[in-house]
This record gives C-alpha cells, sequence and structure tokens, in this order.
C-alpha cells in the first residue's frame, strides 16, 4: 500500500475535474505537525499560479471534488492553498490487517517492470578492495534489492577494471615467478604486496619497464601464454573480491562480473562507428570525442580521447562500448552507475556521446549515482595510522573483533558460539549501515564509536530493536502467526506507529526512483524510535490489559519486527532473534 500515491491520484482526479493541467502534481508530502493532519497536498499553490486564479479558492473547489471519504476522517484547506489531510484510522488499521496476513507486507510489485542494468561494486583487480570500496559496493546492492523487490528485472554488472597498462606490468613480474601452475595463488596471496613489486620494478630496474609494455601488448593481441597468465592473476583476484562479497552479503556472484575486459572486442567497431557517425575525430594521431555540453573557461568544448596514437583504447572507450551492450544486448531502460562523485565528468562524456550515437535513446535513462569520500578524523581520506590504504578484508576483522568486545561487556554469560555469530552480524552491519545511512552525496567521517553504539541512527540499534520484538513473543511463550484478533489504533504513540508503519512502500519506491539508501535507514531508524515510544507507553503483557488491547498490540510488534527485519535484509543486514 502507498498511502502517499492513492493521495496523489485522488487529488490529481479532482484537478483534472477543474481543468489543472496535467503537468502540476498534488505534490503530497507528510505533514510536519500533528494539527496539519497526517499528509498535506501542497501543489495546488502552483497550480494556482500557472491557471492566474486564487490558489486558496482552487484549493477548496478542488477539496469539494475531493472524495477520500474511505481514507480521510477530515480534509480542510489552510493558508494560501495547502490541503490538509487527516486518515481516517479504522481504514488504516484494515491495512496493517492486510499487511499482517501478506508476505510481502501489502507491499505492491509494480504494474511494469522494468529492465534495470545496475554498474556497481566494479574494483581494480590490479590490487586488493579497499576501505573505499564499501560504498559502491553496499550503496549498489541495497538498491539493486529494493529493486527487485518491488518487482523490476535487474541485471547487475560488475564492471571490474582488469585491463590495461598496469596490468603489464603485473604479469611480466608474474611471468618471473616460480612459473605458474599451483605458486600463483602462493604468490599473490597478498596482491597488495605483489603490486608493491611489481611496481618498484617498473621504476627501477633496467628494461622491465620495456617488458611490462611488451606484455600489455601482447595480451592485448591475444598472445596464448600472456593469457593464461593474466587469467590466473584475474581468478586469484576476484577470489579475494569474492571473499568479501560473501562476508559483506553481498549479492553479487562471479555471474555478474562483465569487467573492462569483456568489452575489448567491441572496442574497434565502437570507434570506427564513431568516426562514421561524425562523433569523433582523427586529431594529431589518436581519435577524439568533442564534448559541447562540457566546455572550459575559454569556451572550448572538452576532448574525450576513445584511442591514443599507439592505437590503444582508454578506459571511456570500455564505457561507450558498455552502453551500447547495455541497451542493445540487455534491453535496459534504466543504467545505474554508482561511482565516485570523481568520475561525474567522465560518465557525463559517456552519456552525451552515448546519446548522439544512439547507443541510447531518448527510451533509456543512464543515471550515474555518485558518492563522497570516507574520511579520517583529521577531514582526510581515511587511512593507516602509517597512512597506508586500508584494506576493506582487515577492517572487516577489526569491526568483528571491536563487535566482540562491546557485546561481551554487556553480555558476560554469553557462549563463544553465539558470541561469534552475533559479533559477525553486528561487526559488519554497523560498517555497512554507517555508510548506508550517510546521505550519498556527502563525504563521512569513519567512526568505529558511534557506528558500534546501540544507541542513535545505527544498525546496533537497529538490531536491538529487532531483538527486542522477538522477546516478547519468547516471554509471553506466543508464535505471532497464532494471534488473532483487530489493530485498535488509540493513543498517541499507536497512531504514529501505525503510520509508519504504513510508509514502508512509498519509502522503497523513493529509493528505487532515487537510489539513495539513506532514506531506507532513516524509515527504519525512524520506525524503531516509534515502537520504542510505543512499547514504553503502551503496556502489553500485563495482567491488566483486556484481550483486544493486548492482542491489538502483539500484532503491532509482529508487523514491526517483520518490517525491520526485510527492511534490515534490503540493506544486506542480517538480524538474530537474541543478542
Ligand atoms: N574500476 C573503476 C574504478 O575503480 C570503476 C568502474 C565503474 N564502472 C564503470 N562502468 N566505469 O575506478
Amino acid at each position: 500500500m502507498n498511502i502517499r500515491k492513492i493521495l496523489n491520484d485522488r487529488v490529481r482526479l479532482s484537478m483534472d475535474a477543474l481543468g489543472v493541467p496535467a503537468e502540476c502534481s498534488a505534490n503530497i508530502s507528510l505533514s510536519k505537525q500533528v494539527k496539519f493532519g497526517d499528509y498535506q497536498a501542497n501543489g495546488v499553490m502552483g497550480a494556482g499560479k500557472k491557471l492566474g486564479v486564487n490558489p486558496r479558492e482552487l484549493a477548496l473547489n478542488i477539496v469539494d471534488k475531493l472524495n477520500l471519504s474511505d481514507i480521510a476522517e477530515k480534509v480542510e484547506v489552510a493558508g494560501p492553498g495547502f490541503i490538509n489531510i487527516h486518515l481516517n484510522y479504522s481504514w488504516l488499521s484494515k491495512r496493517l490487517e492486510q499487511a499482517l496476513n501478506d508476505d510481502r507486507l501489502g507491499i505492491s510489485a509494480v504494474s511494469e517492470p522494468l529492465n534495470i542494468v545496475v554498474d556497481y561494486s566494479s574494483p581494480n583487480l590490479a590490487k586488493e578492495m579497499h576501505v573505499g570500496h564499501i560504498r559502491p559496493t553496499a550503496i549498489g546492492d541495497t538498491v539493486v534489492r529494493v529493486l527487485e523487490f518491488l518487482g523490476h528485472k535487474v541485471v547487475r554488472q560488475n564492471h571490474v577494471g582488469d585491463w590495461g597498462t598496469q596490468f603489464g606490468m603485473l604479469l611480466a613480474h608474474l611471468a618471473d615467478g616460480k612459473s605458474g601452475g599451483e605458486d600463483v595463488e602462493i604468490v599473490l596471496a597478498d596482491l597488495e604486496v605483489f603490486y608493491r613489486e611489481a611496481k618498484k620494478r617498473f621504476d627501477e630496474e633496467e628494461g622491465f619497464d620495456q617488458r611490462a609494455r611488451d606484455y600489455v601488448v601482447k595480451l592485448q593481441n591475444g598472445d596464448k601464454t600472456c593469457l593464461t597468465l593474466w587469467e590466473q592473476f584475474i581468478k586469484t583476484s576476484l577470489s579475494h573480491a569474492d571473499d568479501i562479497y560473501e562476508r559483506l552479503n553481498i549479492s553479487l556472484g562471479s555471474e555478474n562480473v562483465a569487467g573492462e575486459s569483456f568489452y575489448n572486442p567491441y572496442l574497434s567497431e565502437v570507434v570506427e562507428d564513431l568516426l562514421n557517425q561524425g562523433i569523433a575525430k582523427r586529431d594529431q594521431g589518436a581519435v577524439v570525442c568533442f564534448i559541447d555540453e562540457q566546455k572550459d573557461k575559454d569556451g572550448n568544448p572538452a576532448v574525450m580521447i576513445i584511442q591514443k596514437k599507439d592505437g590503444g583504447y582508454l578506459y571511456a572507450t570500455t564505457d561507450l562500448a558498455a552502453v551500447r551492450y547495455r541497451t542493445r544486448e540487455l534491453h535496459a531502460d534504466r543504467v545505474l552507475y554508482f561511482i565516485d562523485m570523481r568520475q561525474s565528468q567522465h560518465m557525463q562524456q559517456v552519456f552525451s556521446v552515448s546519446q548522439a550515437a544512439g547507443y541510447a535513446d531518448e527510451t533509456v535513462s543512464l543515471e550515474h549515482h555518485p558518492f563522497g569520500t570516507i574520511n579520517g578524523s583529521d577531514g582526510k581520506p581515511f587511512k593507516t595510522r602509517s597512512g597506508g590504504t586500508v584494506k576493506l578484508g582487515d577492517l572487516l576483522d577489526e569491526a568483528v573483533e571491536r563487535a566482540k568486545k562491546i557485546i561481551l561487556e554487556k553480555n558476560p554469560d554469553l557462549d563463544e558460539v553465539s558470541l561469534g555469530e552475533i559479533a559477525q552480524k553486528v561487526g559488519i552491519g554497523a560498517v555497512k549501515y554507517a555508510d548506508l545511512s550517510k546521505t550519498r552525496t556527502n563525504d563521512y567521517v569513519f567512526n568505529w564509536d558511534l557506528m558500534l553504539s546501540f544507541e542513535g541512527n545505527t544498525a546496533p540499534y537497529l538490531q536491538y530493536a529487532y531483538s527486542r520484538v522477538q522477546s516478547i513473543f519468547r516471554k509471553a511463550e506466543l508464535d505471532p502467526a497464532n494471534i488473532r484478533g483487530e489493530v485498535l489504533i488509540v493513543s498517541l504513540q499507536e497512531k504514529s506507529l501505525s503510520l509508519k508503519l504504513s510508509q514502508f512502500e512509498e519509502v522503497l519506491q523513493q529509493v528505487a526512483n532515487e537510489a539513495y539508501p539513506h532514506i531506507l535507514c532513516n524509515y527504519l531508524y525512524e520506525l524503531a524510535s516509534c515502537y520504542m515510544s510505543f512499547y514504553e507507553s503502551c503496556p502489553i503483557l500485563k495482567s491488566d490489559v483486556d484481550e483486544k488491547s493486548r492482542n491489538s498490540r502483539l500484532l503491532l510488534c509482529h508487523l514491526t519486527g517483520r518490517v525491520l527485519k526485510q527492511g534490515l535484509e534490503l540493506l544486506g543486514i542480517e538480524t538474530m532473534d537474541k543478542m
């Protein structure tokens, strides 16, 4: 159920009847204060202006024609033309009862599912994943889960960096090792060290740089021995990434890998085609596209190189081939890219050339959803004490260790096995949630104490709220599925909790449209907070509570638990019955 949408549709109907042009939205939003009702329509002022009529009068006319008798108890016009809507809580309680009886919690699947390609995580395979990779990985995975839950068809694309000049250096170094076979995995056990060694030789060793360059050429020309070495390297590096995905509960598998090398066969074709269409030009031996939408201060268009003088192709060429593939072969209606903000210009250039070349027509939505940097307490990018990059694997180890300590303090009698399991879920959940709950376009400061706190907008708080719900049923020795009765919405706390519970679908829709996971996090946090106030002020299992109220409150607890669990699952965060 999406109340916001129902209200939008109904208000729009009366606007239609009054000849208000379709582009004027009813603009339904949540009311900020109880006295303004539960929802309000804010779109009438704009419509009045457009039509040149008094907005308050227009609002009165809209309300006159508005049929909300089933949903609302009271509808009134306020101020210059706001329409305040007070919901009918018996209608709402019926909706909650429906949600309780539905596996999907009353959330409808979209009527017209889209094909949505999502490019996310996409690490560079020359090195191990580092702390910064949490962002494209966790954010992308949440959006993917939400889109799928709403019924869209999603194609995950892990556009790994597995091609390009740095691989020449790595292969040359690998070839000098104990030569292939089972040794490769041992040699590559620490990719970071391997990369550093190769780089050192590249910078210092006579002749090594030339060999590295030869390897690139050989690799790109499909030389057999070179390809075998490369495959070994990529396989090992990908298995490092897979470990991380598994630990982070990320829904990416090897079947989703379509890295840069995947597009290699299409690159010459793309360059040819862009030259033929007159979109690309030869310029001092290279092939370039001029981007008219991006001009420097002298008014010269930005230049995007798609083929170097020596014939080599670039990151941009690959991305153009990827757009073409995603629309033509994967039939994408939307393509979402979760990539660092610093690549915004690059993405805009790729989009504009793709559109000009017809790789994406006007029916396809190409969307870069950028994110900021993770900083340390000094406000600079988060590093280890000695100033090195923080490996993601090490960070996750530390998260679990820290969670263990905190949980043991709270619950010293916990057995070793349960402690391990809980620490795993809490530690990893905390790191992910800290990232997901920040507005993605901002930078944020990495802070262990805040993210692992059991108070505030954190994963442990939400996990704890969920386990509190479960403990009620344990205490009462009740299976929540067996509780019968109506949901009675009486007190203020029951009202706010019920209203929150009914808003899950509109929140998910918003995440699906805007690709901002923090909207879901904020919602879950508010839901948990409403629940805590409800729990404090509405007795449930006390002997003087009549059966009807008791069952109603138990139903509200149960629904809260299910929404929390489902919401956290969409964030890829696990819950537990006891903690
Ligand atoms: N591998 C790239 C990097 O680490 C990110 C790739 C993102 N996806 C893309 N289609 N360009 O910066």
